[in-house]
C-alpha cells in the first residue's frame, strides 16, 4: 500500500520504518529539515534499538523515503497522523496545536477514499471532531489507531504489537476503514494479533486509560515501598509475592524513583485535564495522587542521599548512574534520574552523572551537571553512589571493582536491581528504596 506518516519523532519515525520493513510504500514529512536529511541517509534521531538497520534496509529497498513537503503525500491510500501531543507549559492539558496543524496540513491534498489515521494519543473527542473537520473538506475517512509503543522496544512492538484498535466510524465507513486497517497490519493480523475495533471515543480512551492504568500500578508500589520503609518490610518479596496471582502480575510493580518519559507522566495530567471539562473530574481524580506519590519518589531518593552524606551534601562527590528515563533510551523527558541529579546539584553536591546513551541530551538541558562517559570516572572518589537508571552496565557492576575507587562505599539503588547481598559482603552500606 501507498502510506504517508505525518510527524517523524519518536512514534512517526519507527512507524514509517516499520511500514516499510513490512512491504509498504512509505513516505515520511516532518516540518524539521534536519530531521528529515538524517533519517534520510538513514540515521535514526534518537537511540532506538533495532531503528538504524530498519531504517536502512528500508530505504535500500527503495520503499521508504522522506521529505519536508506535505504535497508529497498525494497519491498515498493511508496518511498515519503521528505528531506529539506535548504538556501544555503551566497546564496539565494536552497542547494540540501539532495535530490540528497536520490535519490542516493534509486537507488539501486528501483524495477520495483516502484514509487519515490518527495515532498520537490525543483527549477523547479530538478523533469525532477531526472527522467531521476531514468529511467537510474531502471525501477522505477518518480512523483513530493508538500506539502503545515502548522506547526500547519501538520496532518491535510496532511490526508485532500485542493488540491493534481501530477507532472507526459508524456504519458502512467504518466497515470499509477496518478492511483498509487490516491490510496496512496484513503481517500481524495474519499471525493472530488480537484486533480491537471500537467507536472513537472508546479507542482514544482505550490509550490514555492503558497508561493511567500502568502508572498507577507503579505508584502503588511505591505506595507500598514507602509503608515497607517504615515496617522493615521488603518491597521486592512483597512484589514477587503480589505478582504470583494472575490477576496482578508482577511486570510494573518495581518500586524505585517512579516512571518517567514522553508518555506516562503527560499522558495522565491531559487525561485528568480533559476528564475535568467533561465534568467528571471525580472519576480520574486518583490519578493525582498517582502523579504525586510517582513525584515523591524523586524527593525521597534526595533525601536518602542526603541522610547518607549526614546532612551535609555540599561539595560531596555523587556519582549518579543514569540520566535516561529507563534504559535503552537516550530520553530525558521528564526522567527522574536527571531531576534527582539537578537537585542534588542544587543543595551543592558535586554530581558527575554518565549514562550509555543520553550525555547529550541531558547536557542540553542542564549543562551545570558534571558529566562522564566512563561509568568508572563517575564514580572515581565518590561519597555516595546512586543508581537511577537500570542500564544492564550498572546493573553488571562488580562491587569488589568498584569499592576499590570510590572514598565512601555507600550505593543507593533508586531502582531496587542491585543484589543487596554481594554489595553488602564487599563492604557496602547498600541502601534500597522500601528494602531493608
Ligand atoms: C509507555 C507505555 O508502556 C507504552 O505502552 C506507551 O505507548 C507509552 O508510554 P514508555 O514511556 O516507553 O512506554 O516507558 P515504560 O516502559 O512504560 O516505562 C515508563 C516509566 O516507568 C519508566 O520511567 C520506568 O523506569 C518506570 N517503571 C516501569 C517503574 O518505575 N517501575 C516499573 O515496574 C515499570
Amino acid at each position: 500500500m501507498k502510506i504517508s506518516v505525518i510527524g517523524c519523532g519518536y512514534l512517526g519515525a519507527v512507524h514509517a520504518a516499520c511500514m516499510a520493513q513490512l512491504g509498504h510504500d512509505v513516505i515520511g514529512i516532518d516540518v524539521d529539515a534536519n530531521r528529515i536529511e538524517s533519517l534520510a541517509r538513514g540515521e535514526a534521531p534518537f537511540f532506538e534499538p533495532g531503528l538504524p538497520e530498519t531504517l536502512t534496509s528500508s530505504l535500500a529497498s527503495g520503499r521508504l523515503r522522506f521529505s519536508t513537503d506535505l504535497a508529497a503525500v498525494r497519491g498515498s491510500a493511508v496518511h498515519f497522523v503521528a505528531v506529539g501531543t506535548p504538556q501544555r507549559k503551566g497546564e496539565n492539558a494536552a497542547d494540540m496545536t501539532y495535530v490540528d496543524g497536520a490535519i490542516d496540513g493534509l486537507l488539501p491534498h486528501l483524495s477520495d477514499g483516502d484514509l487519515v489515521v490518527g495515532k498520537s494519543t490525543v483527549p477523547v473527542g479530538t478523533a469525532a471532531r477531526l472527522a467531521k473537520r476531514v468529511a467537510e473538506h474531502s471525501g477522505a475517512q477518518l480512523a483513530w489507531n493508538p500506539e502503545f509503543l515502548r522506547e526500547g522496544f519501538a520496532v518491535k512492538d510496532t511490526i508485532a504489537p500485542d493488540r491493534l484498535v481501530y477507532g472507526v466510524p459508524d456504519g458502512d465507513a467504518g466497515e470499509m476503514v477496518r478492511q483498509l486497517l487490516d491490510e496496512v497490519y496484513a503481517s500481524a493480523v495474519a499471525s493472530g494479533t488480537p484486533v480491537v475495533v471500537a467507536d472513537y471515543a472508546t479507542a482514544e480512551l482505550v490509550k490514555v486509560s492503558a497508561n493511567a492504568f500502568l502508572a498507577t500500578k507503579i505508584s502503588f508500589i511505591n505506595a507500598m515501598a514507602e509503608i515497607a520503609e517504615v515496617t522493615g518490610a521488603d518491597v521486592s518479596k512483597l512484589a514477587d509475592a503480589l505478582g504470583f496471582d494472575a490477576r496482578i502480575g508482577r511486570r510494573f510493580l518495581n518500586a524505585g524513583i517512579g516512571f518517567g518519559g514522553g508518555c506516562l507522566p503527560k499522558d495522565i495530567r491531559g487525561f485528568i485535564a480533559r476528564a475535568e471539562e467533561l465534568g467528571r473530574g471525580e472519576s480520574v481524580a486518583f490519578l493525582k495522587e498517582v502523579d504525586a506519590i510517582n513525584l515523591r519518589q524523586r524527593d525521597r531518593m534526595v533525601q536518602i542521599v542526603v541522610d547518607a552524606l549526614n546532612g551535609e551534601p555540599f561539595q560531596k562527590k555523587v556519582a549518579v548512574l543514569g540520566l535516561a528515563f529507563k534504559p535503552n533510551s537516550d530520553d530525558v523527558r521528564d526522567s527522574p534520574a536527571l531531576d534527582i541529579a539537578v537537585n542534588l546539584r542544587g543543595l551543592g553536591a558535586n554530581v558527575v552523572a554518565t549514562d550509555p546513551a543520553a550525555i547529550a541530551n541531558a547536557r542540553r538541558l542542564h549543562p551545570q551537571l558534571g558529566f562522564s562517559d566512563d561509568p568508572l570516572e563517575a564514580i572515581r572518589d565518590a561519597d555516595v553512589v546512586v543508581l537511577a537508571t537500570e542500564w544492564a552496565d550498572f546493573v553488571a557492576l562488580d562491587p569488589i571493582e568498584v569499592g576499590a575507587l570510590v572514598r565512601t562505599r555507600t550505593i543507593i539503588d533508586g531502582r531496587n536491581v542491585l543484589d543487596a547481598v554481594s554489595w553488602r559482603a564487599a563492604g557496602w552500606t547498600y541502601i534500597g528504596m522500601g528494602r531493608p
